[in-house]
């Protein structure tokens, strides 16, 4: 990305990070010049109504009770019955279905991609929203059709600001700070814990940047079950120089250090920590893996059809990210698996991971590396790259 892209409003990256990211909100105008929906309101329902789609309906109106939620797949019917106004259909994971969405994502370079989770999408008629809320990560809210009015509050939200006995977090009580009318290119990054409240003006369609930040409790429960998972019954706590207490009631000082001892050395080793987060980031959400290709390639198939095809796209269903810790290897992660590769490749395997769409001019003479010819072939035949579809964008 350019420096002073209009993306981020004349504002270079690292200004942007220096002063917004995780900090405060940006409205942009104009962020994405002529940016225009790749996907109509009738597409989006179509998507909805798929098995393997994640998908939502707020309802404000007309439903059980205000701000009823509905959760998908639904059937074709369900749009026929929705009110006019009043209700806003949401999509997650938009990018894995529309190149174009996929592509999109490459404009937010400047933020690691492991830390970015999905595009989601959402279309509402007149008067449709989904309450003054407030999201624990950072969003980039881009407005693709019709005008959207987004009300935002910078204030703190009180844990029990929050509207009794409904399915949906929404406000109780919302006193905006911040009022503006964003229109198709326009741009609202918001970080965690801004309240914000968007209500379409007309027919509108909002695209969600989206980031993923793991929780302490996250990461802490995810890493100790590996440990844990790694170990067997004969190794637990064990005291043969135990010595006679005073008190058979009490949990001694010797005991304790013991078993602080356990607990620290089962955290200790920072290359389990790095590998299984590695593992973790890139490991897909929602379980849906990427499709092998009908026909596996050799590595001299392999390398040859990227010579004619010009280029190959890193499948939207896996995530890719590298760790570089100095040593004779760089490990690469797809999808919640490590792969070691050596040294030599730490290059053409961090352009690997920096872009999802690559020309052969990429890899330069790493075209000429069996190793590396090897690992993409692997990868090519796990589905976790592909041939670039023709028309996409
Ligand atoms: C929407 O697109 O309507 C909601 C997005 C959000 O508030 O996070
Ligand atoms: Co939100």
């Amino acid at each position: 990305m350019t420096e002073h892209s209009p993306l981020l409003g004349g504002l270079t990256p690292a200004r942007f990070l220096a002063d917004h990211w995780q900090k405060k909100p940006l409205l942009v105008r104009n962020a994405l010049p002529g940016f225009t929906t790749p996907i109509s309101p009738d597409e989006l329902a179509g998507l909805a109504c798929e098995e393997e789609v994640e998908s939502r309906i707020v309802l404000e109106r007309d439903g059980p009770q205000p701000w009823a939620l509905e959760t998908g797949p639904f059937d074709e019917d369900r749009f026929a019955q929705l009110p006019e106004t009043h209700w806003t259909l949401l999509v997650q994971e938009c990018n894995k279905y529309l190149p174009e969405l996929a592509a999109l994502l490459e404009s937010f370079n400047f933020i690691p991609n492991w830390r970015i989770d999905d595009v989601m999408v959402s279309y509402a008629p007149e008067h449709g929203s989904v309450g003054p809320h407030m999201d624990q990560y950072d969003v980039f809210l881009i407005q693709g059709l019709g005008r959207r009015r987004w009300q935002i509050s910078t204030e703190p939200v009180a844990d029990d600001n929050v509207i009794p006995g409904i399915d949906l977090r929404i406000m109780r009580d919302f006193q905006a700070t911040d009022d503006w009318v964003l229109a198709p290119g326009d741009m609202l990054y918001l970080p965690p814990g801004v309240a914000h409240y968007g209500v379409a003006l007309e027919d509108c369609m909002t695209f969600s940047v989206g980031f993923r930040t793991p929780t302490v409790s996250e990461l802490l429960t995810g890493f100790l079950d590996e440990v844990a998972s790694g170990l067997d019954d004969r190794q637990r706590y064990h005291d043969p120089d135990l010595p006679l207490q005073s008190h058979p009631g009490e949990i001694t000082a010797g005991a304790r250090t013991r078993v602080r001892r356990i607990i620290r050395d089962a955290l200790a080793d920072d290359a389990a920590i790095d590998h299984w987060f590695g593992r973790y980031m890139t490991e897909s959400k929602s379980g849906q893996c990427a499709a092998p290709p009908a026909q596996p390639l050799s590595a001299d198939a392999f390398l040859q059809q990227l010579q004619a095809t010009g280029g190959l796209w890193r499948s939207e269903y896996a995530r890719f990210s590298f760790i570089d810790d100095g040593g004779d290897e760089i490990t690469l992660f797809v999808d919640g698996q490590a792969w070691p590769v050596p040294r030599a490749l730490a290059a053409p395997v961090a352009r690997l991971c920096d872009r999802r769409r690559l020309g052969p001019g990429d890899f330069d003479e790493a075209l000429q590396d069996a190793a590396f010819i090897q690992l993409l072939s692997r990868l090519y035949n796990a589905g976790y790259i592909e041939w670039p579809q023709k028309d996409g964008t």
